[in-house]
Protein backbone atom coordinates (compact mmCIF):
# COMPACT_ATOMS: atom_id res chain seq x y z
CA UNK A 1 0.00 0.00 0.00
CA UNK A 2 1.50 3.57 -0.91
CA UNK A 3 2.25 5.75 2.07
CA UNK A 4 0.60 9.15 2.63
CA UNK A 5 4.65 10.40 1.62
CA UNK A 6 4.44 8.75 -1.42
CA UNK A 7 0.62 9.53 -2.26
CA UNK A 8 1.71 13.61 -1.36
CA UNK A 9 5.14 12.93 -4.04
CA UNK A 10 2.37 12.09 -6.51
CA UNK A 11 0.34 14.52 -5.90
CA UNK A 12 3.02 16.91 -6.10
CA UNK A 13 4.20 15.61 -9.16
CA UNK A 14 0.95 15.24 -10.68
CA UNK A 15 -0.14 19.33 -9.69
CA UNK A 16 3.07 20.34 -11.84
CA UNK A 17 2.05 18.77 -15.01
CA UNK A 18 -1.93 19.37 -14.31
CA UNK A 19 -2.62 22.12 -11.80
CA UNK A 20 -5.86 21.86 -9.82
CA UNK A 21 -7.07 24.72 -11.13
CA UNK A 22 -6.22 25.36 -15.48
CA UNK A 23 -4.48 28.56 -16.36
CA UNK A 24 -5.72 30.35 -19.02
CA UNK A 25 -2.74 29.61 -21.97
CA UNK A 26 -3.10 31.29 -25.42
CA UNK A 27 -0.86 30.11 -28.61
CA UNK A 28 -1.04 33.06 -31.41
CA UNK A 29 0.51 30.72 -33.96
CA UNK A 30 -2.15 28.62 -33.58
CA UNK A 31 -4.51 31.29 -34.91
CA UNK A 32 -3.16 32.33 -37.80
CA UNK A 33 -4.89 31.28 -40.75
CA UNK A 34 -2.94 31.02 -43.96
CA UNK A 35 0.11 31.85 -42.11
CA UNK A 36 0.34 29.55 -39.27
CA UNK A 37 2.73 27.21 -39.14
CA UNK A 38 1.93 23.39 -38.88
CA UNK A 39 0.16 22.28 -36.10
CA UNK A 40 -2.25 19.17 -35.55
CA UNK A 41 -5.38 21.13 -33.72
CA UNK A 42 -7.12 17.66 -32.61
CA UNK A 43 -10.44 19.52 -33.95
CA UNK A 44 -11.95 17.46 -33.05
CA UNK A 45 -9.79 15.60 -30.43
CA UNK A 46 -10.60 11.69 -31.64
CA UNK A 47 -7.87 8.90 -31.81
CA UNK A 48 -5.79 9.02 -35.39
CA UNK A 49 -5.39 5.38 -34.67
CA UNK A 50 -7.68 3.12 -36.94
CA UNK A 51 -10.44 1.26 -35.37
CA UNK A 52 -9.67 -1.95 -33.65
CA UNK A 53 -9.68 -4.95 -36.01
CA UNK A 54 -8.81 -2.46 -38.89
CA UNK A 55 -5.46 -1.88 -40.82
CA UNK A 56 -5.19 0.64 -43.37
CA UNK A 57 -4.37 -0.56 -46.86
CA UNK A 58 -4.72 2.26 -48.94
CA UNK A 59 -4.75 6.11 -48.64
CA UNK A 60 -5.03 9.31 -50.76
CA UNK A 61 -3.42 12.78 -49.08
CA UNK A 62 -3.65 16.45 -50.39
CA UNK A 63 -1.57 18.58 -48.90
CA UNK A 64 -0.84 22.13 -49.00
CA UNK A 65 2.94 23.10 -49.59
CA UNK A 66 5.22 24.16 -46.31
CA UNK A 67 5.75 27.10 -44.71
CA UNK A 68 6.97 29.67 -47.51
CA UNK A 69 8.49 33.16 -47.10
CA UNK A 70 5.73 35.50 -47.73
CA UNK A 71 3.14 34.78 -50.61
CA UNK A 72 3.33 38.01 -53.13
CA UNK A 73 -0.61 39.02 -52.57
CA UNK A 74 0.25 39.28 -48.85
CA UNK A 75 3.48 41.30 -49.42
CA UNK A 76 2.21 43.52 -51.94
CA UNK A 77 -1.18 44.26 -50.23
CA UNK A 78 0.39 44.37 -46.72
CA UNK A 79 3.48 43.35 -45.48
CA UNK A 80 5.43 45.85 -48.27
CA UNK A 81 3.98 48.95 -47.65
CA UNK A 82 3.81 48.58 -43.68
CA UNK A 83 7.46 47.72 -43.90
CA UNK A 84 8.10 50.75 -46.24
CA UNK A 85 6.43 53.16 -44.20
CA UNK A 86 7.96 51.92 -41.03
CA UNK A 87 11.37 52.11 -42.48
CA UNK A 88 10.48 55.80 -44.18
CA UNK A 89 8.97 57.38 -40.78
CA UNK A 90 10.69 58.52 -37.44
CA UNK A 91 8.75 57.63 -35.15
CA UNK A 92 9.44 57.90 -31.35
CA UNK A 93 8.61 54.21 -30.42
CA UNK A 94 10.01 54.49 -26.72
CA UNK A 95 6.58 56.51 -25.72
CA UNK A 96 4.72 53.00 -26.62
CA UNK A 97 6.52 50.02 -24.60
CA UNK A 98 4.59 47.18 -26.58
CA UNK A 99 6.16 48.36 -29.81
CA UNK A 100 9.07 49.83 -28.45
CA UNK A 101 10.57 46.86 -30.42
CA UNK A 102 10.16 49.01 -33.59
CA UNK A 103 13.12 51.08 -33.23
CA UNK A 104 15.91 48.22 -33.58
CA UNK A 105 13.62 45.49 -35.28
CA UNK A 106 15.08 44.33 -38.41
CA UNK A 107 13.08 42.70 -41.21
CA UNK A 108 14.02 38.95 -42.08
CA UNK A 109 15.65 38.94 -45.22
CA UNK A 110 13.40 37.74 -47.79
CA UNK A 111 15.90 36.53 -50.54
CA UNK A 112 12.88 35.87 -52.19
CA UNK A 113 9.50 35.49 -51.61
CA UNK A 114 7.22 32.62 -52.37
CA UNK A 115 10.46 30.18 -51.47
CA UNK A 116 10.01 27.30 -48.92
CA UNK A 117 12.10 28.29 -46.17
CA UNK A 118 14.05 25.61 -43.77
CA UNK A 119 11.26 25.21 -41.11
CA UNK A 120 8.94 24.17 -44.50
CA UNK A 121 11.69 21.64 -46.05
CA UNK A 122 12.15 20.35 -42.90
CA UNK A 123 8.44 20.08 -41.72
CA UNK A 124 7.76 18.69 -45.39
CA UNK A 125 10.31 16.36 -44.92
CA UNK A 126 9.16 15.16 -41.25
CA UNK A 127 5.51 14.44 -42.91
CA UNK A 128 7.09 12.03 -44.97
CA UNK A 129 8.47 10.36 -41.87
CA UNK A 130 5.07 10.37 -40.64
CA UNK A 131 3.89 8.98 -42.65
CA UNK A 132 6.13 5.91 -42.99
CA UNK A 133 5.20 5.40 -38.93
CA UNK A 134 1.64 5.64 -39.83
CA UNK A 135 1.35 2.86 -42.72
CA UNK A 136 4.13 0.47 -41.89
CA UNK A 137 2.58 -2.33 -43.82
CA UNK A 138 1.87 -0.05 -47.31
CA UNK A 139 4.26 -0.01 -50.38
CA UNK A 140 5.94 3.06 -50.32
CA UNK A 141 4.45 4.87 -53.41
CA UNK A 142 6.32 4.96 -56.89
CA UNK A 143 5.15 8.07 -57.30
CA UNK A 144 4.14 11.34 -55.90
CA UNK A 145 2.55 14.26 -57.28
CA UNK A 146 2.94 18.20 -57.43
CA UNK A 147 1.31 21.04 -59.26
CA UNK A 148 4.13 23.20 -60.87
CA UNK A 149 5.07 25.74 -58.60
CA UNK A 150 8.30 26.01 -57.13
CA UNK A 151 7.22 26.05 -53.16
CA UNK A 152 4.88 22.83 -54.26
CA UNK A 153 7.36 21.18 -56.16
CA UNK A 154 10.40 21.90 -53.29
CA UNK A 155 7.57 20.71 -50.22
CA UNK A 156 6.94 17.10 -51.81
CA UNK A 157 10.92 16.59 -52.72
CA UNK A 158 11.39 17.57 -48.78
CA UNK A 159 8.48 14.87 -48.52
CA UNK A 160 9.37 12.38 -50.66
CA UNK A 161 13.11 12.85 -49.12
CA UNK A 162 11.50 12.09 -45.49
CA UNK A 163 9.51 9.44 -46.73
CA UNK A 164 12.15 7.09 -48.50
CA UNK A 165 14.35 4.44 -47.47
CA UNK A 166 16.78 4.23 -50.96
CA UNK A 167 17.35 7.75 -52.32
CA UNK A 168 15.75 8.26 -55.89
CA UNK A 169 12.85 4.96 -55.67
CA UNK A 170 10.06 7.75 -55.03
CA UNK A 171 9.28 9.62 -58.76
CA UNK A 172 8.06 13.26 -58.53
CA UNK A 173 5.21 13.91 -61.35
CA UNK A 174 4.77 17.92 -61.88
CA UNK A 175 1.24 18.71 -62.81
CA UNK A 176 0.72 21.98 -64.32
CA UNK A 177 -1.27 24.92 -62.93
CA UNK A 178 -3.01 25.46 -66.40
CA UNK A 179 -5.64 27.87 -66.82
CA UNK A 180 -7.14 25.41 -69.85
CA UNK A 181 -6.85 22.21 -67.73
CA UNK A 182 -10.44 21.66 -66.64
CA UNK A 183 -10.66 19.39 -64.26
CA UNK A 184 -7.14 17.11 -64.77
CA UNK A 185 -4.88 19.44 -61.88
CA UNK A 186 -3.99 19.80 -58.96
CA UNK A 187 -5.25 23.96 -59.21
CA UNK A 188 -8.67 23.31 -60.38
CA UNK A 189 -9.45 27.09 -59.15
CA UNK A 190 -7.55 28.32 -61.72
CA UNK A 191 -8.58 26.49 -64.49
CA UNK A 192 -12.15 27.07 -63.50
CA UNK A 193 -13.21 30.70 -65.17
CA UNK A 194 -16.54 31.48 -62.69
CA UNK A 195 -14.20 31.67 -59.90
CA UNK A 196 -12.56 35.02 -58.61
CA UNK A 197 -9.32 35.02 -56.75
CA UNK A 198 -10.88 38.59 -54.97
CA UNK A 199 -13.74 37.10 -53.60
CA UNK A 200 -13.93 37.07 -50.11
CA UNK A 201 -11.98 40.23 -50.09
CA UNK A 202 -14.80 42.41 -48.86
CA UNK A 203 -16.49 40.83 -46.70
CA UNK A 204 -12.74 40.76 -45.03
CA UNK A 205 -12.71 44.32 -45.05
CA UNK A 206 -15.60 44.97 -43.26
CA UNK A 207 -14.83 43.23 -40.38
CA UNK A 208 -11.11 44.03 -40.96
CA UNK A 209 -12.34 48.09 -40.15
CA UNK A 210 -14.49 47.18 -37.39
CA UNK A 211 -11.77 44.71 -35.26
CA UNK A 212 -8.83 47.11 -36.10
CA UNK A 213 -10.14 50.56 -34.76
CA UNK A 214 -9.40 49.95 -31.04
CA UNK A 215 -6.18 48.76 -32.09
CA UNK A 216 -4.94 51.48 -34.43
CA UNK A 217 -6.78 54.13 -31.74
CA UNK A 218 -4.33 52.42 -29.01
CA UNK A 219 -1.08 52.56 -31.24
CA UNK A 220 -2.13 56.08 -32.80
CA UNK A 221 -2.20 57.68 -29.18
CA UNK A 222 1.67 57.79 -28.33
CA UNK A 223 2.75 57.35 -31.69
CA UNK A 224 0.46 58.88 -33.90
CA UNK A 225 3.12 60.11 -36.25
CA UNK A 226 2.81 56.58 -37.33
CA UNK A 227 -1.25 56.82 -38.24
CA UNK A 228 -1.50 53.58 -37.88
CA UNK A 229 -3.91 51.95 -40.50
CA UNK A 230 -6.35 48.82 -40.69
CA UNK A 231 -3.51 47.54 -43.53
CA UNK A 232 -0.94 47.91 -41.03
CA UNK A 233 -2.64 46.02 -38.04
CA UNK A 234 -3.42 43.27 -41.11
CA UNK A 235 0.36 43.37 -41.95
CA UNK A 236 1.76 43.29 -38.38
CA UNK A 237 -0.30 40.08 -37.35
CA UNK A 238 0.57 38.42 -40.61
CA UNK A 239 4.32 38.82 -40.14
CA UNK A 240 4.24 36.73 -36.62
CA UNK A 241 3.57 33.96 -39.02
CA UNK A 242 6.08 34.91 -41.56
CA UNK A 243 8.76 35.80 -39.22
CA UNK A 244 8.33 32.57 -37.03
CA UNK A 245 8.88 30.34 -40.26
CA UNK A 246 12.00 32.40 -41.14
CA UNK A 247 13.39 32.96 -37.91
CA UNK A 248 12.04 30.96 -35.39
CA UNK A 249 10.06 33.34 -33.50
CA UNK A 250 8.80 36.78 -33.76
CA UNK A 251 8.01 39.77 -31.78
CA UNK A 252 5.38 40.59 -33.63
CA UNK A 253 3.40 37.56 -31.76
CA UNK A 254 3.52 38.57 -28.30
CA UNK A 255 0.32 39.01 -26.42
CA UNK A 256 1.47 42.45 -25.48
CA UNK A 257 1.05 43.92 -28.51
CA UNK A 258 -2.20 42.16 -29.71
CA UNK A 259 -4.18 40.63 -27.12
CA UNK A 260 -5.48 36.55 -27.45
CA UNK A 261 -9.10 38.55 -28.63
CA UNK A 262 -6.86 40.43 -30.64
CA UNK A 263 -5.42 37.18 -32.90
CA UNK A 264 -9.14 35.96 -32.83
CA UNK A 265 -10.10 38.49 -34.29
CA UNK A 266 -7.49 38.22 -37.05
CA UNK A 267 -8.30 34.93 -37.65
CA UNK A 268 -11.88 35.62 -38.04
CA UNK A 269 -11.35 37.96 -40.23
CA UNK A 270 -9.13 35.53 -42.34
CA UNK A 271 -12.10 33.04 -41.95
CA UNK A 272 -14.57 35.26 -43.97
CA UNK A 273 -12.29 35.68 -46.64
CA UNK A 274 -11.68 31.86 -47.17
CA UNK A 275 -15.57 31.02 -46.06
CA UNK A 276 -16.71 33.30 -49.46
CA UNK A 277 -13.36 32.32 -51.71
CA UNK A 278 -12.52 28.68 -51.45
CA UNK A 279 -15.44 27.85 -48.58
CA UNK A 280 -19.44 27.08 -48.45
CA UNK A 281 -19.96 30.79 -49.14
CA UNK A 282 -18.67 30.52 -52.67
CA UNK A 283 -21.13 28.35 -54.68
CA UNK A 284 -18.12 27.07 -57.25
CA UNK A 285 -15.83 25.78 -54.32
CA UNK A 286 -17.33 22.64 -54.02
CA UNK A 287 -16.94 22.26 -57.68
CA UNK A 288 -13.61 23.37 -57.69
CA UNK A 289 -12.53 20.44 -55.03
CA UNK A 290 -15.41 17.63 -56.53
CA UNK A 291 -12.65 16.63 -59.41
CA UNK A 292 -9.67 15.39 -56.90
CA UNK A 293 -12.41 13.95 -54.18
CA UNK A 294 -14.06 11.93 -57.15
CA UNK A 295 -10.39 10.78 -58.41
CA UNK A 296 -8.83 9.96 -55.05
CA UNK A 297 -12.37 7.47 -54.48
CA UNK A 298 -11.57 6.21 -57.97
CA UNK A 299 -8.18 5.23 -56.46
CA UNK A 300 -8.83 3.49 -53.02
CA UNK A 301 -12.16 2.10 -53.85
CA UNK A 302 -10.65 0.31 -57.60
CA UNK A 303 -10.33 -3.47 -56.50
CA UNK A 304 -6.08 -3.34 -57.76
CA UNK A 305 -4.49 0.21 -57.46
CA UNK A 306 -0.80 0.80 -58.90
CA UNK A 307 0.36 2.51 -55.34
CA UNK A 308 -1.33 2.16 -51.64
CA UNK A 309 -0.04 6.15 -51.60
CA UNK A 310 -1.00 8.48 -52.86
CA UNK A 311 -0.02 12.38 -51.70
CA UNK A 312 -0.24 15.06 -54.19
CA UNK A 313 0.75 18.74 -52.89
CA UNK A 314 -0.64 21.55 -54.24
CA UNK A 315 -2.01 25.41 -52.80
CA UNK A 316 -3.99 26.61 -50.04
CA UNK A 317 -7.18 27.22 -52.37
CA UNK A 318 -7.67 23.55 -53.09
CA UNK A 319 -7.96 22.07 -49.75
CA UNK A 320 -10.68 24.13 -48.24
CA UNK A 321 -12.25 23.54 -51.76
CA UNK A 322 -11.95 19.61 -51.19
CA UNK A 323 -13.52 19.85 -47.60
CA UNK A 324 -16.68 21.69 -48.82
CA UNK A 325 -17.23 19.10 -51.75
CA UNK A 326 -16.83 16.75 -48.85
CA UNK A 327 -19.23 18.14 -46.59
CA UNK A 328 -16.47 18.63 -44.10
CA UNK A 329 -16.18 21.83 -41.83
CA UNK A 330 -19.86 23.30 -41.95
CA UNK A 331 -20.84 25.43 -39.90
CA UNK A 332 -24.96 25.13 -41.05
CA UNK A 333 -24.59 21.13 -40.50
CA UNK A 334 -27.30 20.29 -37.48
CA UNK A 335 -28.47 23.71 -37.98
CA UNK A 336 -31.63 22.52 -39.08
CA UNK A 337 -31.16 25.02 -42.23
CA UNK A 338 -28.43 25.89 -45.09
CA UNK A 339 -28.33 29.49 -44.48
CA UNK A 340 -24.24 29.48 -44.65
CA UNK A 341 -23.43 33.20 -45.13
CA UNK A 342 -25.90 33.95 -41.92
CA UNK A 343 -23.16 31.80 -39.92
CA UNK A 344 -20.34 34.13 -40.68
CA UNK A 345 -21.69 37.41 -39.37
CA UNK A 346 -19.59 40.62 -40.29
CA UNK A 347 -19.58 42.33 -37.45
CA UNK A 348 -19.26 39.86 -34.66
CA UNK A 349 -17.25 36.52 -34.36
CA UNK A 350 -19.15 33.35 -34.31
CA UNK A 351 -17.29 31.18 -32.05
CA UNK A 352 -19.03 28.37 -32.31
CA UNK A 353 -18.34 28.37 -36.15
CA UNK A 354 -16.70 24.94 -37.86
CA UNK A 355 -14.96 27.23 -40.26
CA UNK A 356 -11.68 27.86 -38.30
CA UNK A 357 -9.29 28.71 -41.55
CA UNK A 358 -6.13 27.81 -39.20
CA UNK A 359 -7.55 24.61 -38.68
CA UNK A 360 -8.08 23.97 -42.48
CA UNK A 361 -5.37 25.80 -44.40
CA UNK A 362 -2.06 26.32 -42.06
CA UNK A 363 1.50 25.28 -44.14
CA UNK A 364 1.56 21.72 -44.50
CA UNK A 365 -1.97 21.42 -44.32
CA UNK A 366 -3.16 17.87 -44.96
CA UNK A 367 -6.31 15.88 -45.74
CA UNK A 368 -6.21 12.13 -45.79
CA UNK A 369 -8.93 9.34 -47.43
CA UNK A 370 -8.16 5.77 -46.02
CA UNK A 371 -9.73 2.78 -46.84
CA UNK A 372 -9.15 0.32 -44.30
CA UNK A 373 -9.95 -3.67 -43.87
CA UNK A 374 -11.76 -4.67 -40.69
CA UNK A 375 -11.38 -8.12 -39.93
CA UNK A 376 -13.07 -9.93 -36.14
CA UNK A 377 -16.30 -11.05 -34.41
CA UNK A 378 -17.92 -7.40 -34.96
CA UNK A 379 -17.54 -7.52 -38.70
CA UNK A 380 -18.77 -11.54 -38.79
CA UNK A 381 -22.48 -10.20 -39.55
CA UNK A 382 -21.27 -7.44 -41.72
CA UNK A 383 -21.26 -7.73 -45.64
CA UNK A 384 -18.59 -4.85 -45.68
CA UNK A 385 -14.99 -5.72 -44.03
CA UNK A 386 -14.09 -2.46 -46.04
CA UNK A 387 -13.86 0.94 -44.80
CA UNK A 388 -13.50 4.93 -45.63
CA UNK A 389 -12.31 7.11 -43.13
CA UNK A 390 -11.11 10.85 -43.43
CA UNK A 391 -8.50 12.71 -41.75
CA UNK A 392 -7.97 16.51 -41.48
CA UNK A 393 -4.28 17.23 -39.96
CA UNK A 394 -4.35 13.63 -38.41
CA UNK A 395 -8.35 14.05 -36.49
CA UNK A 396 -10.46 11.99 -38.16
CA UNK A 397 -13.70 13.37 -39.67
CA UNK A 398 -17.11 12.17 -40.26
CA UNK A 399 -18.70 11.89 -43.13
CA UNK A 400 -21.93 13.57 -43.42
CA UNK A 401 -24.75 10.67 -44.30
CA UNK A 402 -22.34 8.01 -43.64
CA UNK A 403 -21.24 7.17 -40.53
CA UNK A 404 -22.40 3.31 -40.45
CA UNK A 405 -18.77 1.96 -39.83
CA UNK A 406 -16.61 1.52 -36.73
CA UNK A 407 -15.45 4.57 -34.77
CA UNK A 408 -18.43 6.85 -37.89
CA UNK A 409 -16.30 5.41 -40.40
CA UNK A 410 -17.95 5.54 -44.23
CA UNK A 411 -18.79 1.42 -45.37
CA UNK A 412 -18.04 0.55 -48.87
CA UNK A 413 -21.26 0.48 -49.55
CA UNK A 414 -22.47 3.56 -48.09
CA UNK A 415 -19.79 5.23 -49.81
CA UNK A 416 -21.27 4.68 -53.01
CA UNK A 417 -24.63 6.31 -52.05
CA UNK A 418 -22.20 9.39 -50.40
CA UNK A 419 -20.06 9.36 -53.98
CA UNK A 420 -23.41 9.55 -55.79
CA UNK A 421 -24.69 12.51 -53.72
CA UNK A 422 -21.77 14.79 -53.95
CA UNK A 423 -21.14 14.06 -57.26
CA UNK A 424 -25.15 15.38 -57.75
CA UNK A 425 -23.98 18.59 -55.53
CA UNK A 426 -21.05 18.98 -57.40
CA UNK A 427 -20.03 17.37 -60.51
CA UNK A 428 -20.26 18.73 -64.16
CA UNK A 429 -17.26 20.75 -63.74
CA UNK A 430 -16.80 22.10 -67.09
CA UNK A 431 -20.31 23.30 -67.05
CA UNK A 432 -20.46 24.55 -63.46
CA UNK A 433 -17.23 26.38 -64.19
CA UNK A 434 -18.22 27.90 -67.70
CA UNK A 435 -14.87 26.65 -68.60
CA UNK A 436 -15.94 27.48 -72.23
CA UNK A 437 -12.61 26.99 -73.58
CA UNK A 438 -12.57 23.64 -76.21
CA UNK A 439 -10.56 21.00 -74.21
CA UNK A 440 -11.97 21.25 -71.14
CA UNK A 441 -12.55 17.46 -68.82
CA UNK A 442 -14.27 16.76 -66.11
CA UNK A 443 -12.43 13.83 -64.96
CA UNK A 444 -8.57 13.63 -63.67
CA UNK A 445 -6.91 11.78 -65.49
CA UNK A 446 -3.07 12.54 -64.35
CA UNK A 447 -2.85 9.70 -61.57
CA UNK A 448 -3.29 6.56 -63.91
CA UNK A 449 -1.44 8.21 -67.00
CA UNK A 450 2.14 7.08 -68.02
CA UNK A 451 3.83 9.96 -66.85
CA UNK A 452 6.16 8.50 -64.56
CA UNK A 453 8.48 11.63 -63.59
CA UNK A 454 11.87 12.20 -62.43
CA UNK A 455 13.86 11.55 -59.26
CA UNK A 456 14.41 14.26 -56.42
CA UNK A 457 18.09 13.37 -56.31
C1 LIG B 1 8.25 56.51 -48.46
O1 LIG B 1 8.95 57.69 -48.86
C2 LIG B 1 9.00 57.87 -50.26
C3 LIG B 1 9.86 59.07 -50.55
O2 LIG B 1 9.46 60.19 -49.79
C4 LIG B 1 7.59 58.01 -50.82
O3 LIG B 1 7.60 58.13 -52.21
C5 LIG B 1 6.77 56.78 -50.44
O4 LIG B 1 5.42 56.93 -50.85
C6 LIG B 1 6.81 56.54 -48.95
N1 LIG B 1 6.14 55.30 -48.67
C7 LIG B 1 5.28 55.13 -47.68
C8 LIG B 1 4.65 53.75 -47.55
O5 LIG B 1 4.99 56.01 -46.90
C1 LIG C 1 1.16 55.59 -23.81
O1 LIG C 1 1.92 56.38 -22.92
C2 LIG C 1 1.42 56.35 -21.59
C3 LIG C 1 2.20 57.37 -20.78
O2 LIG C 1 3.58 57.17 -20.93
C4 LIG C 1 1.54 54.94 -21.04
O3 LIG C 1 1.00 54.86 -19.75
C5 LIG C 1 0.75 53.99 -21.94
O4 LIG C 1 0.95 52.64 -21.54
C6 LIG C 1 1.18 54.13 -23.39
N1 LIG C 1 0.28 53.34 -24.22
C7 LIG C 1 0.70 52.46 -25.11
C8 LIG C 1 -0.35 51.71 -25.89
O5 LIG C 1 1.86 52.23 -25.32
C1 LIG D 1 8.83 4.64 -62.50
O1 LIG D 1 9.75 5.12 -61.52
C2 LIG D 1 9.92 4.26 -60.40
C3 LIG D 1 10.78 4.98 -59.38
O2 LIG D 1 11.98 5.41 -59.96
C4 LIG D 1 10.50 2.93 -60.86
O3 LIG D 1 10.61 2.06 -59.76
C5 LIG D 1 9.57 2.33 -61.90
O4 LIG D 1 10.14 1.16 -62.44
C6 LIG D 1 9.30 3.30 -63.04
N1 LIG D 1 8.27 2.77 -63.90
C7 LIG D 1 8.33 2.83 -65.22
C8 LIG D 1 7.18 2.25 -65.97
O5 LIG D 1 9.27 3.33 -65.80
C1 LIG E 1 -6.04 22.15 -73.44
O1 LIG E 1 -5.09 22.78 -74.30
C2 LIG E 1 -4.15 23.58 -73.66
C3 LIG E 1 -3.33 24.29 -74.70
O2 LIG E 1 -2.77 23.38 -75.58
C4 LIG E 1 -3.30 22.71 -72.72
O3 LIG E 1 -2.38 23.50 -72.02
C5 LIG E 1 -4.21 22.01 -71.73
O4 LIG E 1 -3.45 21.11 -70.94
C6 LIG E 1 -5.32 21.25 -72.45
N1 LIG E 1 -6.29 20.79 -71.47
C7 LIG E 1 -6.58 19.51 -71.29
C8 LIG E 1 -7.64 19.22 -70.26
O5 LIG E 1 -6.04 18.61 -71.88
C1 LIG F 1 -3.52 58.63 -42.11
O1 LIG F 1 -3.84 57.54 -43.00
C2 LIG F 1 -5.10 57.71 -43.61
C3 LIG F 1 -5.38 56.43 -44.39
O2 LIG F 1 -4.33 56.11 -45.24
C4 LIG F 1 -5.09 58.95 -44.49
O3 LIG F 1 -6.34 59.11 -45.11
C5 LIG F 1 -4.75 60.17 -43.61
O4 LIG F 1 -4.62 61.31 -44.45
C6 LIG F 1 -3.47 59.95 -42.86
N1 LIG F 1 -3.26 61.04 -41.91
C7 LIG F 1 -2.10 61.64 -41.74
C8 LIG F 1 -2.06 62.70 -40.70
O5 LIG F 1 -1.11 61.34 -42.39
C1 LIG G 1 -23.30 33.49 -49.85
O1 LIG G 1 -22.80 34.72 -50.35
C2 LIG G 1 -22.17 34.64 -51.62
C3 LIG G 1 -21.55 35.98 -51.93
O2 LIG G 1 -22.50 36.98 -51.82
C4 LIG G 1 -23.20 34.20 -52.66
O3 LIG G 1 -22.59 34.07 -53.92
C5 LIG G 1 -23.78 32.87 -52.24
O4 LIG G 1 -24.77 32.46 -53.14
C6 LIG G 1 -24.35 32.95 -50.82
N1 LIG G 1 -24.76 31.62 -50.40
C7 LIG G 1 -25.98 31.34 -49.99
C8 LIG G 1 -26.25 29.92 -49.65
O5 LIG G 1 -26.84 32.19 -49.87
C1 LIG H 1 -24.12 22.01 -45.12
O1 LIG H 1 -25.10 21.62 -44.19
C2 LIG H 1 -26.44 21.94 -44.55
C3 LIG H 1 -27.34 21.56 -43.38
O2 LIG H 1 -27.21 20.20 -43.13
C4 LIG H 1 -26.80 21.21 -45.82
O3 LIG H 1 -28.10 21.56 -46.22
C5 LIG H 1 -25.81 21.59 -46.92
O4 LIG H 1 -26.07 20.85 -48.09
C6 LIG H 1 -24.39 21.34 -46.47
N1 LIG H 1 -23.47 21.85 -47.47
C7 LIG H 1 -22.66 21.06 -48.18
C8 LIG H 1 -21.87 21.73 -49.24
O5 LIG H 1 -22.51 19.89 -47.97
C1 LIG I 1 -8.45 -8.12 -44.98
O1 LIG I 1 -8.30 -8.84 -43.78
C2 LIG I 1 -8.58 -10.23 -43.90
C3 LIG I 1 -8.53 -10.85 -42.51
O2 LIG I 1 -7.36 -10.47 -41.85
C4 LIG I 1 -7.58 -10.86 -44.86
O3 LIG I 1 -7.90 -12.22 -45.06
C5 LIG I 1 -7.64 -10.13 -46.19
O4 LIG I 1 -6.64 -10.60 -47.05
C6 LIG I 1 -7.45 -8.64 -46.00
N1 LIG I 1 -7.65 -7.95 -47.26
C7 LIG I 1 -6.84 -6.99 -47.67
C8 LIG I 1 -7.21 -6.33 -48.97
O5 LIG I 1 -5.85 -6.63 -47.06
C1 LIG J 1 -15.70 10.32 -61.20
O1 LIG J 1 -14.53 9.66 -61.66
C2 LIG J 1 -14.80 8.56 -62.52
C3 LIG J 1 -13.47 7.92 -62.83
O2 LIG J 1 -12.88 7.47 -61.64
C4 LIG J 1 -15.50 9.07 -63.76
O3 LIG J 1 -15.82 7.96 -64.59
C5 LIG J 1 -16.78 9.81 -63.37
O4 LIG J 1 -17.35 10.40 -64.52
C6 LIG J 1 -16.47 10.90 -62.37
N1 LIG J 1 -17.71 11.47 -61.87
C7 LIG J 1 -18.02 12.75 -62.03
C8 LIG J 1 -19.36 13.16 -61.54
O5 LIG J 1 -17.26 13.57 -62.52
C1 LIG K 1 -19.27 31.95 -69.94
O1 LIG K 1 -18.08 32.41 -70.56
C2 LIG K 1 -18.30 33.14 -71.76
C3 LIG K 1 -16.94 33.53 -72.33
O2 LIG K 1 -16.14 32.41 -72.50
C4 LIG K 1 -19.12 34.38 -71.48
O3 LIG K 1 -19.41 35.02 -72.70
C5 LIG K 1 -20.41 33.98 -70.78
O4 LIG K 1 -21.12 35.15 -70.40
C6 LIG K 1 -20.12 33.13 -69.54
N1 LIG K 1 -21.39 32.67 -68.98
C7 LIG K 1 -21.65 32.72 -67.68
C8 LIG K 1 -22.96 32.16 -67.26
O5 LIG K 1 -20.86 33.18 -66.87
Amino acid sequence: MPSILTFLVLAGTAKAATPLYSTYEFNPLQHLSGVAPYFEPADPPRDPNPPEGCTVTRAAYLVRHAAINANDFDSEEYIDPFLEKLGNKSVDWSKSPALSFLSYWIPPTIVEEEQLTRTGKLEAAQLGLTVSYRYPGLRLPERVWASTAERTVKSAQSFIRGLEVEDDTINLVEIYEGEEDGANSLTTYESCPKYKSSSGSDQEATYLDKYTAPIIARFNANASSFNFTSDDIFAMQSICGYETVIRGSSPFCSTEIFSPDEWLSFEYANDIFYHYNTGYGNDNSGVIGFPWVNASLGLLTADQADQDIYVSFTHRELPPTVLVAMGLFNNSQFSGANNVNATMPLDQINYNRAWVSSYILPFLTNIAIERMNCSGPEFEDSDDSTYYRVMVNASPQTLPGCSDGPLESCSASGLQDYLSERAAMFGGFTERCNATYSNSTDVVSFYTNSNNGTSVG
